[in-house]
């Protein structure tokens, strides 16, 4: 029987491995035999005759590819839009097919240039033809899919691959008939196959294993109730008989070495149209500009990395580049996006790195009233630390209060209207919250390049450091803590009981007496340990000076902890002579002023712990107010709390034994975040000795 169903090929008269351009060619340069390679074609050229009328196309030599027709184009009704191949390899095989296309009474629409787009290797009808999938990631351009929604009149749905042994979209997914859909869920980012989900009813849906994929399963032509491919598991056919599906397994595994198989060998010419269905696509696509050292910083590699990374694509629509050192470049660039929800997932990540609109399309921010105390309307923009400017009525306003994980919420004051961060639990209803990504804009200082390399503290910013260079890290938070003390600024200090255990107590106690500390965080352990050990001397039960645990000593810290509560608090005790020496001895003689956040696993507490968490996290913000320096000393839990209430330009020092925890903090991306992996009482120990010879006399050296 055969069917009206039409397919072009092209016999492998010249086919071979000839050059690299997927992973499946990678070891195989000349290593498939001509001689199978035509007998397997020929198998399949037969097979599909006995279902399907197949028309040839004439082999060129030089070309070897050109047995992939699949690739030729993508043709709907009378329709075809020629392929534009991305590698220079195969774009030799694009006047061939366009010769035939026209020779056989199509309309051919070719792309602009620049614009790679493969054909139906990455684009494939729902077989009722009621849209139209199309890849992108690897080969085909997302900016290629709003030409074939308008030229073929279809609604385009954008999948993006992200697994290169799966370039074209064919070798993963594969519509059949009655809508039912093979495919290869690994293949795809999550959004895609959020997708095909939503458009695929589950009882539909085929998913295959990678064992089946990798034998190009998904490569299978489809003609009514039969399916050809290279190969499938015993689990797969039978999978497929119960749906009402034939397979016919046909070996091409001289073409898998090129990386195609039964469907790359195949392209349908007769695609019936539904004349009631059109166009319909989602690709959103927006201009925005940067400007700064975006070379020398990198900035424009992490822009367009991160456009690629959140499911976008891009175009470089003009780059000027500073010419001299001093001079900074700029960029306009153009983002597509599979869906607005994608081009506002990837605009806010560029809005952190300073991109904007254009002028000439700026426009206002959208606002929508915040209805229920304590909740932000559904996708609201979420802060950065990044100083942030919404413009309202055609004016930017500077946002105020400026935090991370926060709404942006507009209130209207006697002074005017007013831009502030706000945590979700403090919106109140009258309150309007910028939603969406329009309007946003934030302001990164394009530190000149000369600044970038002298800046004093900015020569750590290359991030973890390793332990040869813990001693000039030091130098420089010594010279910092002695700049921002003598110019009456501000040091917060975070610090985890390991401060103790670790012998730092007597080196963060100078540190407070001598006036380098003007806030303490932490949580009920610190003071409870710091405590115990003014008290009895040890912590946590260990003996500070011999290093060995004390008979008894797992119950001092539960000592310390009833004395303070005797006392009715940490100040009491100190007045009262109890606590004579350490940390929390010095804040409270030297007025420093401490908030301890308590937790589930609080021993006590101290009476001084604040176990409502809400009211701690105000205490903290509180004391973070006008900070120039945070120090944070080995407390994961309290140094990421107060990372995410801190605002860029704070300098931040993380020092940790463990890399994961610094890493995470000097993750902020700025200049001002440093890490030390280090032992903490180690680092404070040699903190306070730098400080020492920042404040010895100046002794020249006489020889
Ligand atoms: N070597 C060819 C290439 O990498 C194989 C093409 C396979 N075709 C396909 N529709 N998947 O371009």
């Amino acid at each position: 029987m055969t069917s009206q169903i039409r397919f072009l090929m092209c016999a492998p008269e010249y086919y071979d491995v000839d050059y690299v351009i997927n992973p499946w060619m990678e070891g195989n340069i000349h290593k498939s035999s001509q001689e199978r390679a035509v007998q397997q074609w020929q198998k399949l050229h037969h097979v599909l005759k006995e279902h399907a009328i197949v028309d040839l196309v004439k082999p060129h030599q030089g070309v070897p590819d050109m047995v992939f027709t699949a690739n030729a184009g993508l043709v709907l009704g009378e329709n075809v839009v020629l392929s534009r191949f991305l590698h220079k390899e195969r774009q030799k095989e694009e006047p061939y097919f366009k010769a035939w296309f026209e020779e056989n009474g199509f309309t051919v629409y070719e792309l602009p240039k620049d614009l790679p787009f493969e054909g139906a290797g990455d684009a494939l009808l729902d077989r009722e033809g009621r849209w139209l999938w199309a890849g992108y990631g690897f080969r085909s351009e997302l900016d290629s899919h709003p030409f074939l929604a308008k030229w073929l009149d279809i609604e385009v749905l954008s999948l993006r691959l992200t697994d290169d042994r799966f370039y074209h979209l064919d070798t993963c997914f594969c519509p059949l008939a009655n809508g039912y859909l093979l495919y290869y869920p690994g293949a795809f980012d999550s959004y895609s196959n959020r997708l095909i989900e939503m458009r695929v009813a589950a009882e539909k849906r085929i998913a295959i294993e990678e064992t089946d994929a990798v034998n190009f399963a998904c490569n299978a032509v489809n003609v009514e109730s039969i399916v050809v491919m290279n190969k499938a598991s015993d689990a797969l056919k039978k999978r497929l008989k119960r749906v009402g599906f034939e397979v016919i397994e046909t070996p091409l595994t001289e073409f898998l070495k090129a990386g195609g198989a039964a469907k790359c060998l195949t392209l349908r010419v007769n695609e019936p149209v539904r004349e009631e269905l059109h166009a319909n696509t989602y690709v959103e696509s927006q201009v925005v500009r940067m400007e700064g050292h975006l070379l020398d910083s990198g900035l424009i590699n992490r822009a367009l990395d991160l456009i690629i990374d959140n499911g976008g694509s891009f175009k470089v629509m003009n780059f000027l580049l500073g010419e001299q050192r001093q001079s900074t470049s700029a960029a306009e660039v153009k983002v597509s996006a599979p869906s607005h929800e994608v081009m506002e997932s990837i605009v806010s990540h560029l809005i952190d790195l300073g991109a904007m609109n254009l002028p000439e399309n700026e426009e206002d921010a959208k606002l929508q009233p915040v209805i229920q105390n304590g909740v932000a309307p559904d996708d609201f923009y979420v802060s950065t630390i990044y100083p942030t400017e919404v413009r309202i009525n055609g004016e930017w306003v500077k946002v105020q209060n400026q935090r991370m994980d926060g709404a942006i919420a507009i209130t209207q004051t006697n002074q005017g209207r007013v831009a502030q961060c706000k945590i979700l639990r403090d919106l109140e209803i009258g309150e309007k919250v910028i939603v969406d990504v329009q309007g946003i804009r934030t302001i990164r200082n394009p530190e000149s390049r000369e600044k970038r390399n002298t800046e004093e503290f900015s020569f750590m910013s290359a991030g973890v450091s390793s332990e040869r260079r813990v001693e000039l890290i030091v130098e420089q938070v010594a010279w910092e803590l002695r700049k921002i003390r003598d110019s009456g600024g501000k040091v917060v200090v975070t610090a985890g009981p390991v401060v103790i255990h670790t012998g730092g107590a007597e080196h963060l106690s100078r540190l407070i007496r001598e006036g380098y500390v003007q806030a303490l965080l932490g949580g009920n352990a610190i003071a409870v340990h710091d405590i115990e050990q003014s008290m009895m001397g040890t912590s946590l039960g260990v003996d500070m000076k011999r290093g060995v645990s004390v008979r008894g000593g797992h119950r001092h810290h539960l000592k310390a902890i009833n004395s303070v509560r005797r006392h009715g608090s940490i100040a009491k005790a100190v007045q009262a002579g109890m606590i004579q020496r350490g940390v929390m001895y010095e804040c409270v003689r030297n007025s420093v002023p401490f908030a301890l956040a308590g937790s589930i696993r609080d021993d006590g507490p101290l009476p001084d712990t604040q176990m409502d968490l809400i009211k701690a996290q105000e205490e903290y913000a509180k004391l973070l107010k006008g900070a120039d320096m945070v120090l944070m000393l080995s407390t994961m839990l309290h140094s990421i709390g107060v990372g995410n209430m801190t605002p860029a330009g704070v300098k931040m020092v993380c020092v940790d034994i463990n890399p994961a925890v610094v890493t995470k903090l000097s993750d902020r991306g700025s200049v001002e975040s440093v890490g030390v992996v280090t032992d903490v009482g180690l680092f404070l120990s040699l903190l306070v000795q730098q400080l020492d010879k920042l404040t010895s006399p100046y002794t020249a050296e006489i020889v």
